[in-house]
C-alpha cells in the first residue's frame, strides 16, 4: 500500500494525473472512499493524464461515460447500481479487451464483477477541510510488474 496526501482538489486531479504515466490499456482503476472524498476529481485528473480533452463530469445518473483521449476511456458510478447485474451489463470485460482503461467510483460494491487485476484508489477525509490521504492499493501480477513505476509517479505526495 501507498500513502499519499493531498491538500485541495487540484492536487488531487494532479496526482491522478502523475498516475496517468503507469496506467495502460486494459486497466481497470477503482475509485473508493465515501461521498465527496474526492473520486470525480481524481478520475478528472486521471482522464486529464490519459489525453482526455473533454470535460469528466460525475456519471452518476448515466451509470457510464466514455472518453477518447490515448485509450478510451470509461467512467463509471456505481453508487446507484442496486444490482450486480447491472455492473455485468456493462460489459466492460469486452471493453478492457478491446484496450480501453476503466476507472469505476465505489468499486467496493462491484468489486466481484470485475478483473482480478485492478489498481485500487481510497480516499479519506482528514481533518483538515481540504486535505484527502489517498491510498493506493495495487492487486495482481500486472500491476507487481509496475510497482517501483507507481512508486515513483507519486513520490510527491507520499507521506
Ligand atoms: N484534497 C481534495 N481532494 C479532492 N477533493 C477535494 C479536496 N479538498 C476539497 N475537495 C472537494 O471535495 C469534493 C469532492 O467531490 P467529488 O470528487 O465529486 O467526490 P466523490 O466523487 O468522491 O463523491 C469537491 O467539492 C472538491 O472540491
Ligand atoms: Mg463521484
Amino acid at each position: 500500500v501507498i500513502n499519499a496526501v493531498t491538500k485541495s482538489a487540484e492536487d488531487t486531479r494532479e496526482l491522478g494525473t502523475a498516475l496517468a504515466a503507469v496506467v495502460g490499456p486494459g486497466d481497470v482503476v477503482l475509485l473508493a472512499g465515501d461521498l465527496g472524498s474526492g473520486k470525480t476529481t481524481f478520475a478528472q485528473g486521471l482522464a486529464r493524464g490519459l489525453g482526455v480533452d473533454e470535460q469528466v463530469t460525475s456519471p452518476t445518473f448515466v451509470l457510464m461515460r466514455s472518453y477518447t483521449g490515448r485509450v478510451e476511456l470509461f467512467h463509471v458510478d456505481a453508487y446507484r447500481f442496486d444490482q450486480l447485474q447491472e455492473i455485468i451489463d456493462l460489459g466492460l470485460p469486452e471493453v478492457l479487451d478491446d484496450g480501453g482503461v476503466a476507472m469505476i467510483e465505489w468499486g467496493d460494491v462491484v468489486a466481484p464483477a470485475l478483473p482480478a487485476d485492478f489498481l485500487e484508489v481510497r480516499l479519506e477525509y482528514r481533518e483538515s477541510d481540504d486535505e484527502r490521504a489517498v491510498q493506493l492499493r495495487s492487486v495482481g501480477t500486472p500491476w507487481a510488474a509496475r510497482r517501483t513505476a507507481l512508486q515513483r509517479s507519486v513520490e510527491r505526495w507520499c507521506i
